[in-house]
């Protein structure tokens, strides 16, 4: 079973694309108010009976009912309005995943846990302190949907197909973000030897606005970040060994301790299975650097 804990928006799209991929047999979703997950979970069992597809979905209002879960991502909280940051949510949310976090101890404490809730990097660093869980266990979701974005840029830019590109976002899942088009490739190409500089500029521009701008004209981003954590939650239980950019606690890596921040990982059935530190260029490192400051200044703040 996985739960995900939060049952607006962004976590009914989550169980949707996670149903679809048929990552687990049965999903849980839930929330504090009351009748949502159950009703979000009535209309997704609807959906999923017309296409044949025997996922059983469950709303609860109740935390116990969690037991069990191989994953939980977490979804809870305030999403952004327009003209908010993403560390604009720091002070609401940071007491709202703690009380989440907590119950995951107490009813889903061998799970791996998938913090979503903004600002991302701190709250996947809270999830840890809180959880004491073993790190590996814990796959925040940022990079995996900055790079969705990232790769729609790039099929604008070049016409190819969206299947035929691999990209590479890491840092923080935020102002500081760090799209890379030196780890970017269309087929095997790098990235860097198809488009101009200047065009490459934009793109990375691109790519770290584009979520406000969303925000902006239909007031969240749904889609986008639903189909981004059931990637993840796929490569876990099918145990995929897949490298995908996640937000997870550094011990060491990159130079950096005691901070998340989202790097390239291998993502299997035991979380983050291993952590890969790629040979950053001088203003790659300024800005992850950053990044990274940014993150421990939000850390020091709550
Ligand atoms: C976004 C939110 C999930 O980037 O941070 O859409």
């Amino acid at each position: 079973m996985i739960t995900i804990i939060g049952s607006g928006k962004v976590g009914g799209d989550a169980a949707l694309f996670s149903a679809l991929r048929r990552v687990d047999d049965e999903i849980l979703l839930l929330d504090v108010v009351n009748g949502l997950p159950q009703g979000e979970a009535m209309d997704l069992n609807h959906m999923l009976s017309e296409q044949g597809i025997d996922v059983n979905i469950r709303g609860s209002n109740d935390y116990s009912d969690m037991k069990g879960s191989k994953v939980v991502v977490v979804v809870a909280g305030s999403g952004r309005k327009p003209g908010m940051t993403r560390m604009d949510l720091l002070k609401i949310n940071a007491g709202i995943v703690k009380g989440v976090v907590e119950n995951i101890k107490k009813y889903a404490d061998d799970s791996i846990i998938v913090p979503v809730t903004n600002p991302l990097d701190p709250m996947v660093h809270i999830t840890y302190q809180t959880s004491g869980f073993d790190r590996n266990r814990i796959v925040g979701m940022g990079g995996m949907l900055d790079l969705s974005r990232f790769i729609q840029f790039i099929h604008e830019a070049t016409g190819h197909s969206r299947e035929s590109i691999r990209a590479l976002v890491i840092g923080e899942h935020g102002e500081n973000m760090l799209p890379l088009p030196r780890f970017s490739t269309v087929s095997g190409i790098p990235l860097s030897s198809m488009l101009p500089k200047e065009k490459l500029d934009q793109l990375v521009q691109n790519t770290k606005q584009v979520a406000a701008k969303v925000i902006e004209l239909k007031g969240a981003t749904v889609h986008a970040p639903g189909n981004a954590i059931s990637a993840i939650v796929d490569a876990i239980l099918k145990d995929r060994k897949k490298v995908i950019p996640v937000a997870t606690p550094l011990n060491g890596e990159y130079g950096q301790s005691n901070v998340s921040i989202g790097v390239p990982a291998v993502i299997g059935r035991k979380g983050v299975e291993k952590i890969i530190e790629l040979d950053l260029d001088v203003q790659e490192k300024e800005t992850f650097q950053k990044g990274i400051e940014s993150v421990k200044s939000a850390l020091a703040g709550v």
